[in-house]
């Protein structure tokens, strides 16, 4: 088709609008909402992750949630921090030769604090620090972002799910507002998320894995969300997951991880679920828009 003028031009991209926006409107009316965007670590494609940096990068690309790892310190304070060890994220290897294997357990927050978390990723980075988890919350509260938090390997810290719960509440995020908006806790540790459960009934929890469907009843005891691996979703494990209710009463939520690149978040998408866990979170709201969600 030849266009011949500036109005036949308009008049040919408005008979494509009426095409396109029948199938996003009924997309969004088969799906209700589109999956929640979640960056990973914070926004970990463009920024160290679990850093200041990265909930910043996240904020950048106006991404509300992102998700975070909470350990704990030999002295007792809780830092924002994926692996078990030092090594990968930061310069411990090189500040603390004889330490190997540089368990974050085994270290004090003063020593923690000098390291740096940010060479590691790019030289612009240098000098970034692991936050405690009161200067990440702090510095999501101030982006007016939201949080998924994961008790990372709570096993390593015996009461840590008391400890992060006093903590949130002395940082003002156990407020109503927080409770039913902004704050989801999440762990690989079902006991974990079961201790959360009971000493605050009220905060929203999550499950990572994929339990067998037979025993997914268990976890909607505690758990408003299951949240697997995406290439463990299909849909009738999204189905089984919404066919039950969790412990408010509302439909079981499912969110999935790692979600990197466009195809894998309208397939995740496509198959129903509430949540798209991203490294490159800007991304995949990018393919949610364009496929119609
Ligand atoms: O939130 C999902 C994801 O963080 C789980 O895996 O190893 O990145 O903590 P991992
Ligand atoms: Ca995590």
């Amino acid at each position: 088709m030849r266009i011949r003028s500036v109005a036949a031009l308009a008049g040919a991209l408005m008979g494509l609008s009426a095409l396109v926006l029948p199938v996003a409107a009924a997309r969004a009316a088969a799906h209700g909402h589109p999956p929640v965007v979640v960056g990973h670590r914070g926004a970990a494609a463009y920024a160290p992750e679990n850093t200041l940096a990265s909930v910043d990068a996240a904020h950048r690309r106006r991404i509300t949630w992102v998700e975070n790892d909470v350990q704990r310190t030999k002295d007792g304070e809780l830092v924002v921090l994926h692996d078990t060890s030092l090594a990968r994220t930061t310069n411990a290897k090189k500040v603390f030769p004889d330490r190997s294997p540089w368990n974050v357990g085994d270290f004090t927050l003063r020593e923690v604090k000098k390291l740096d978390a940010g060479s590691w990723y790019g030289a612009r980075f240098k000098g970034v620090r692991v936050p405690t988890l009161e200067e990440y919350l702090d510095e999501v509260e101030h982006n007016g972002q939201r949080l998924l938090m994961e008790l990372k390997n709570p096993e390593l810290y015996p009461g840590i799910e008391r400890q992060a719960l006093r903590e949130l509440r002395d940082e003002g995020w156990l407020n109503s507002s927080h409770l039913t908006r902004r704050l989801i806790v999440q762990s690989f540790n079902a006991d974990a998320i079961k201790k959360v459960h009971r000493m605050n009934p009220a905060i929203k929890t999550g499950f990572l894995g994929s339990p067998s469907v037979a025993d997914l009843s268990k976890y909607a005891a505690y758990c408003d969300q299951i949240n697997p691996p995406h290439t463990a979703v299909t849909p009738h494990y999204v189905t089984a997951v919404h066919h039950l209710k969790g412990p408010h009463h509302r439909r079981l939520e499912l969110y999935t991880w790692t979600v990197d690149d466009a195809k894998s978040t309208v397939r995740a998408a496509g198959l129903g679920v509430d949540g798209v866990i991203s490294n490159k979170p800007d991304v995949a709201r990018k393919a949610l828009h364009n496929a119609g969600y």
